[in-house]
């Protein structure tokens, strides 16, 4: 894996991430046929539509909801919008510039399944109808690094009203885009033990995850609409859980009453649960999850449970009568 050049807030990615799941990530880029892809000196924070200004730009920024504090100083912008987990683009962290090939204007979004009336509405539109509001989040990845992040967007549950699901509906199954043309990551190539990378990017929640006042449809970041890197025009934003489950770049939000398998699910399902709830207790197969290096001063913390959001959200879980490692891995 290539990295350019190296800032001081900078993480080469070996260090961030322990040498076993470097290596194993490392096959996969090889299978993948991707280098690591590196960025420009071009601006990347500003999402653009094929040049024409964001068309939601007039509500950035939005009024900040104080209920959400945190405990650590915000991430620098310039340090999120150059180390992103994107595979679609790329298995290295530099996949900034590849994903401004991304179209997102116009972007429709699909609310179907088990729902009183299937619902295909533009993004603008949606954004529109939901209003927005900042949130200051963590953001703790299962790799072992954390940052704090400045999201703009709405309640995941206001989307959930919108959509009005059956009683029977238990879970949300969410997809990302799939466009070969556009994004490297998705064209064929085999992983290095043979299988084929299921795209599209899939992930699900129960319905009271969604209906949590903590899960957040995110729409912008650092005040104004969210860069195409970090998942625009619209990602999920779960900071309890691992980062894996913050699906970006969603077209599709499918109420079922099947447990979805998501992307990481199925290619390492020993690895990589359905809850993925942040739990310093529980080790990831390959490495601990004890503590994490926040990026920006490189320091490493103690990990917290439920990533310190145990008050909102542990409540969820105390009924389902999972094992420790199902529910937290
Ligand atoms: N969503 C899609 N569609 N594709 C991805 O590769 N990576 C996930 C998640 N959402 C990913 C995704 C992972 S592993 C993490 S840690 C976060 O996005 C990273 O978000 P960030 O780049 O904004 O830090």
């Amino acid at each position: 894996m290539l990295i350019k050049t190296i800032h001081n807030w900078e993480l080469p990615e070996a260090s961030a991430t322990p040498e076993d799941v470097f290596l194993n990530r490392r096959q996969i880029i090889q299978a993948m046929g991707l280098g690591a892809a590196t960025i420009g000196a071009g601006a990347l924070g500003v999402s653009k539509a094929f040049g024409a200004p964001d068309p939601t730009m007039d509500l950035y920024p939005a009024k900040r909801n104080e209920a959400y504090k945190l405990d650590r100083p915000v991430t620098d912008e310039k340090l999120n919008l150059e180390y992103n987990n994107f595979y679609e683009f790329g298995s290295s962290k530099r996949v900034a510039e590849a994903a401004q090939a991304l179209p997102i204007r116009p972007w429709e979004v699909k609310i179907d399944g088990l729902v009183e009336k299937e619902i295909t509405i533009g993004i603008d539109e949606l954004i529109r109808k939901m209003g927005i509001e900042e949130r200051l989040y963590r953001h703790r990845c299962v790799e072992a690094w954390s940052m704090t992040v400045p999201w703009s967007g709405f309640a995941f549950s206001k989307l959930v009203e919108l959509a009005q699901p059956k009683s029977s509906a238990k879970f949300i199954r969410m997809e990302t885009f799939n466009n070969p043309e556009v994004a490297p990551g998705q064209k064929p190539p085999l992983l290095s033990w043979g299988q084929s990378l299921p795209w599209p990017y899939v992930e699900g929640v129960t319905m009271a995850e969604a209906r949590n006042d903590l899960a957040f449809l995110v729409t912008g970041a650092y005040g104004k609409p969210v860069a195409k890197q970090m998942g625009a025009p619209l990602r999920l934003a779960l900071p309890w859980k691992y980062g894996f489950k913050s699906i970006k770049s969603i077209i599709r939000f499918s109420f079922t009453d099947e447990q979805p398998k998501s992307f990481w699910e199925k290619i390492l399902g020993n690895e990589y649960g359905f809850y993925a709830n942040v739990n310093p207790a529980v080790p990831h197969p390959r490495w601990s999850q004890a503590s994490e290096r926040v990026l920006g001063n490189n320091k490493r913390v103690p990990t917290l449970l439920f990533n310190g959001y145990g008050e909102q959200v542990a409540g969820l879980y105390k009924d389902l009568n999972l094992p420790d490692n199902v529910l937290y891995r």
